[in-house]
């Protein structure tokens, strides 16, 4: 197990630094930048279905929800689709409305989850056409799919999901990009620069994970608390929601993830100078308003963590610490942000003498309802 380790106390520490090399391995082989070309057999050999989809509806538990979420964020912005995203286990239980011209998006790191295998099931009851995007090659769910695309992670063996997430939201960056450019919904000057910018993120993760020392100070910091926030607004408000469940998960300490302008509805009541936020505020999303937010938050005396473009002076000035990330465009920042919230549990469940790679009552792939 140790040579399985490579070296890491952890598989799961392993994990989060395979990043850059999971990244590129996603979307090596299917995207030529030089010539502005996405090639993905799953994608090319039923395009017309995808490109004649009314709507996408996108199936998930877990971390590949969050994955979903953000696939919501970027088909929306990309490719002017309607998406939703369901709980497999909520979408299977309640006779869901499916149409025929509906694309249904699969997403399990396993593709053993049975709540996400019934709900395809269903879906393909109803006529739909499933798409299924898994890491385990040759998984029940992508082969009870009509197509698919893997992320090809490489395994992923700590329970806490942390490459697998990375390399979904690589993939469906990719299908986005491809339909977005065929029905003409973004420029071709744009197609090519996304497609550029999506090249330089394995290096931008890299960059990234160089604050780890730095995380692992702000972990030491807040190991005793109760109670954590993450806020993240846009496609960060899924990055706050993955990195409350990875805190959870692994530490056993509460977290909540919440869209940071809901805060006022509710979580602001929780705020005192015993409580840790992370606050997704990076320069693209929302920036002055989640600064109002951090400024709030301050006023009740709340521990901002805040995390912030290279280079940002606003927050570094309000919040108690803050971790860079480099600057990327907008639908890539998950990719980035959820970097450091992966690296804080990580360090808080080991400072706690927690089981990291197998925390209690979880386990890898849910196969029971
Ligand atoms: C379990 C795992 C999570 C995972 C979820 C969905 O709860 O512990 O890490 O996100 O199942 O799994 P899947 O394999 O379908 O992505």
């Amino acid at each position: 197990e140790q040579i399985e380790k490579g070296g890491y106390d952890h598989f799961m520490l392993k994990e989060i630094y395979e990043q850059p090399s999971a990244i590129s391995d996603t979307f090596r082989g299917r995207m030529r930048v030089s010539d502005g070309i996405i090639k993905m057999a799953g994608i090319d050999d039923n395009l017309a279905k995808l490109l004649n989809a009314k709507r996408i509806i996108i199936i998930a538990c877990g971390t590949s929800w969050h994955a979903g979420l953000v696939a919501e964020y970027i088909f929306e912005e990309l490719v002017r689709l309607p998406v939703e995203v369901e709980y497999a286990s909520e979408f299977r239980y309640r006779n869901p409305v499916i149409h025929q011209d509906d694309v249904v998006i699969a997403i399990s790191q396993s593709g053993e989850t049975a709540d996400t295998m019934a709900a395809i099931k269903l879906a393909k009851e109803k006529g739909a056409f499933v798409f299924g995007v898994c890491n385990v090659v040759g998984s029940s769910i992508s082969r009870e799919t009509h197509a698919g695309a893997y992320t090809h992670a490489g395994p992923e063996i700590g329970v806490a999901s942390t490459k697998a997430f990375t390399t979904q939201i690589t993939i469906l960056s990719l299908i986005a990009l491809k339909l977005a450019e065929r029905k003409g919904t973004i420029s071709n000057s744009d197609f090519h620069y996304y497609l550029q910018e999506l090249e330089r993120i394995p290096e931008k993760v890299k960059v990234a994970l160089e604050s780890d020392n730095h995380i692992k100070h702000i972990a030491d910091t807040y190991k005793n608390a109760r109670n954590f926030l993450y806020l993240g607004r846009g496609y960060n408000f899924p990055v706050a929601l993955e990195g409350a469940l990875k805190l959870k998960e692994i530490s056993y300490i509460h977290a909540e993830g919440y869209p940071a302008a809901e805060m006022k509805h509710g979580p602001i009541a929780l705020i005192d100078d015993q409580m840790p936020v992370v606050v997704i505020a990076t320069k693209k999303g929302h920036y002055d308003k989640v600064v109002s937010n951090i400024q709030e938050i301050k006023s009740r005396k709340g521990k901002i963590i805040g995390i912030v473009t290279e280079g940002d002076s606003t927050v570094k000035e309000l919040a108690d610490h803050v971790i860079e990330i480099p600057e990327t465009e907008e639908f890539l920042t998950p990719l980035l942000t959820t970097i450091p919230l992966q690296l804080l549990s990580y360090h808080i469940a080991v400072m706690l003498d927690k089981n990291v790679d197998q925390p209690r009552n979880l386990a890898k792939s849910v196969t029971v309802e």
